[in-house]
């Protein structure tokens, strides 16, 4: 897609349901993202989510999709200790929820631990820039990588994740010209979100981009849909008719 100059589009799922709506619609990949700690489980950050959690969101996603490429997030814990705590993990990924291929976050440091899951023949997808896993390194949820010594570094690690075979590259929250730099130079695809227009696709987290989540307002983020406000209406309805006795009526009943 990318050497055909076709825009590719990635969205998170982490269930049945939900995996069958994207991959009806035409969506090309599907992550299911440790965001699901915060979208699923409510927590504040993606590190509490566990390798067995991801398995459970992955298993239901694999089992909606038809034709998206299902990647997998490894969980915080499951890859930095070392290579083959790195290789038993994804290898569990893969057996256990049938995903398509793994993301990792992090560049040279995390070499080893890639070049190990790659031995196995399993698709390594990179991840650089604001990577949330390090949060409590870096502080905030800031634009990364606009000092040109982490812009450095950034450019260095997504040479090293192309060179070492990772199949494709997640940038978030970094200026526009820095990743479309990192788009031209790459010949693998470079998805962004919050990374501008000049890359190869675009991934949103699916309740933010369905309006389901609603504090959460960045500004790279568009909302298509305002689901919190329908889904609220909805149920207010059926609150109201149950207590009216308007639900269920004769003929829906047996
Ligand atoms: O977990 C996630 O949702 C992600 C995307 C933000 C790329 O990693």
């Amino acid at each position: 897609m990318k050497q055909r100059g076709e825009k590719i589009s990635m969205l998170t799922a982490y269930d049945f349901s939900m995996a069958q709506i994207l991959d009806g619609a035409g969506i090309d990949v599907l992550l299911v993202g440790d965001s699901a700690s915060n979208v699923m489980a409510g927590h504040e950050t993606t590190l509490p989510i566990t390798l067995d959690q991801i398995i459970y969101h992955a298993q239901g996603v694999v089992r909606g999709v038809k034709r998206a490429f299902v990647v997998v997030d490894m969980p915080f814990g499951s890859y930095q200790g070392n290579s083959s705590v790195a290789l038993q993990s994804a290898i569990r990924i893969m057996k256990e929820s049938g995903g398509h291929g793994v993301k990792l976050e992090g560049g040279a440091e995390i070499k080893d631990s890639i070049i190990r899951i790659l031995t196995a023949g399993i698709p390594v997808m990179g991840h650089l820039g604001l990577t949330p896993q390090s949060i409590y390194k870096f502080g905030t949820y800031n634009v990364r990588a606009k000092e040109e010594t982490e812009a450095n570094k950034l450019i260095e690690d997504a040479r090293i994740l192309q060179e070492i075979g990772c199949f494709g590259l997640v940038l978030e929250k970094i200026p526009a010209a820095l990743a479309q730099r990192v788009a031209e130079e790459l010949t693998i695809p470079v998805i962004g979100i919050g990374a501008g227009p000049g890359v190869d696709g675009q991934v949103l987290v699916v309740h933010d981009l369905l309006g389901i989540t609603k504090e959460f307002k960045p500004r790279f983020l568009r909302r298509y849909a305002e689901l919190h406000d329908i889904m609220t209406e909805a149920v207010q309805h059926y609150v109201a008719d149950v207590k009216s006795r308007e639900f269920p009526s004769a003929e829906e009943g047996y």
